[in-house]
């Protein structure tokens, strides 16, 4: 309620990115909204409210906690698959609740089954098969007895997925890799067909592989960096469609993240910004200080060199990003005044603060930093 600045998500942004995934697609594909990570940062809770009125009704999470805020707090009509861990009582909940599970190992498809069992509930599972990307997932050589084990007990298990996940297939250098992983995957699918086994979902398909190996969207895509508005990388964004990341408006970002200035400066020339000597104002300078530091988000190596945006022109970052401060030079920009709005990421008159360009500057993909937004920062949608 109090804090020092804001997360919006656009919910028309949204809708053009499901359209355009759909559309890459084809008809009959099921869309699954990966989510984990806080939903990459843009607020579990919110994102996936506003997902709901946007037309989904699938999404992936890695923990049972993040199914079960899903369930608990907003719906237990749409579908949830837990991707990454959920063990005894978690299991249990899970199968009780109607979420679905990856199942990677014979212990969890044994537990599941008891647990199905117990509470004469069908668990629900997608076996996840192991292609190379060497994660998770059941080997080649163990899924004869892992289909023999679900055929033996089809009474308490309901197969919803069959799938695996590839290992890079943002980037040209691990086609081989990919390739590989797809044949293996192929071998796979035989193998299943073979046990005189169906699953409702056969999937595979991440953003990058949704667009550079598109054979391999099957009946479901689990996208997650793509629907927010994000090329997995430049080099997918190349390969699709030879734009520049500056010119490209196939996807639109649905974050903006703002502050405001919160007290405004004289500097003499000669003197030092902030802690130690990083920065000597050049002449006499005026800085805004902005109530975001590095607790809150903003990465400490975008000192002296990150960027914000106010009434619509950039103001580069003086000094060290401090835990809960940062300074910027308005000499620039005399009007400015405290209570002013201050772009940390999105749109302002005809500037942008990518998150691509400030992950640039700070070295981080768009997936960690995206992901490192504190879940205290409150998302509105607009
Ligand atoms: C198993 C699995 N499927 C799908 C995704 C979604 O990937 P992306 O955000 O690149 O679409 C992830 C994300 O890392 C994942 O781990």
């Amino acid at each position: 309620m109090f804090e020092t600045s804001s997360i919006e998500i656009n919910q028309e942004a949204y809708r053009n990115n499901i359209e355009f995934i759909k559309n890459q697609c084809g008809p009959g594909v099921r869309f699954c909204s990966v989510v984990k990570g806080n939903a990459y940062g843009h607020g579990i809770l919110t994102f996936v409210k506003m997902a709901i009125d946007v037309g989904v009704d699938y999404f992936a999470v890695y923990s049972t906690d993040e199914a079960y805020r899903i369930r608990s707090q907003i719906s237990d009509q749409v579908d949830v698959m837990i991707m990454g861990n959920t063990d005894n009582q978690a299991l249990q909940w899970s199968i009780e609740n109607g979420i679905e599970i990856f199942v990677f190992d014979l212990e969890r498809l044994r537990q599941a089954i008891d647990f199905a069992k117990a509470s004469n509930k069908k668990a629900k599972i997608h076996i996840e098969v192991e292609t190379g990307m060497n994660r998770t997932g059941f080997l080649l050589e163990q899924l004869q007895e892992v289909l023999k084990i679900i055929k033996e007990n089809d009474k308490h298990i309901d197969l919803i997925g069959f799938c695996t996940h590839y290992a890079g297939a943002e980037s040209l250098v691990n086609d081989f890799r990919v390739q590989q992983q797809i044949q293996h995957f192929e071998e796979a699918k035989i193998m299943l067909a073979n046990a005189d086994l169906k699953a409702k979902y056969i999937h595979s398909a991440c953003s990058a592989a949704m667009i550079n190996y598109p054979e391999t969207v099957g009946d479901l895509v689990r996208i997650g960096i793509m629907q927010y508005g994000f090329w997995p990388n430049e080099e997918t964004l190349i390969r699709f469609n030879g734009h520049s990341r500056e010119t490209d408006q196939t996807l639109k970002r649905l974050i903006s993240w703002k502050s405001q200035i919160m007290a405004v400066k004289k500097v003499m020339k000669g003197e030092f910004v902030g802690y130690n000597t990083s920065y000597q104002a050049y002449a006499d300078i005026t800085i805004g200080v902005i109530p975001v530091g590095y607790a809150f988000g903003y990465s400490r190596s975008l000192s002296n060199s990150g960027k914000v945006l106010i009434r619509g022109v950039e103001a580069p970052i003086c000094g060290i990003v401090n835990m809960n401060a940062l300074c910027v030079d308005i000499t620039h920009l005399p009007e400015v005044a405290k209570g002013d709005e201050v772009v940390l990421i999105g749109n302002q008159g005809d500037s942008t603060i990518t998150v691509a360009s400030f992950g640039e500057m700070s070295n981080q993909l768009n997936y960690e930093l995206l992901t490192r937004l504190p879940h205290d920062i409150p998302r509105k949608i607009i």
